[in-house]
């Protein structure tokens, strides 16, 4: 169903001081900067490999990642698997009895088609399917 591990998303408190840690730290380039209005969020993919880490920075205290900051800190929010077929995966998912944050897929970062779903029914991963724009 999942091709490999598309990213981790990463919520942050402060987007640039994140790059500067991982350039520094981990010599990892800075590929793509976008702001997703979708999901309230600046985000920025750093290269690692084929996969990335995925920066979230929250537009404002509201939304799923400013929340997510304020209970926990910042921290590891999310596993990313990549599909060819997301409409596939999220019907399997479905049918295996997994609960879903979305129905439908929603347009993410770089064009992507993404859809979350529910951390109660993954073990507490908040997971992240995603089929790259072709
Ligand atoms: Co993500």
């Amino acid at each position: 169903m999942f091709g490999r591990i598309d990213h981790i998303g990463v919520a942050v408190e402060d987007l640039d001081e994140s790059i500067r840690l991982y350039r520094e730290s981990f010599a990892m380039a800075e590929q793509h900067r976008e702001t997703v209005e979708a999901f309230n969020v600046e985000a920025v993919l750093l290269e690692v490999g084929e996969g990335h880490v995925e920066l979230l920075q929250p537009l404002s205290p509201e939304g799923a990642v400013g929340r997510f900051l304020e209970q926990h800190g910042p921290g590891i929010h999310h596993v990313a698997y990549q599909t060819d077929d997301i409409d596939g995966a999220l019907r399997a998912v479905r049918e295996a009895g997994l609960r879903l944050i979305d129905e439908e897929p929603r347009r993410g970062i770089r064009n992507s088609r993404v859809a979350f779903l529910h951390p109660k029914s993954t073990g507490g991963v908040l997971t992240e399917l995603v089929e790259p724009a072709h």
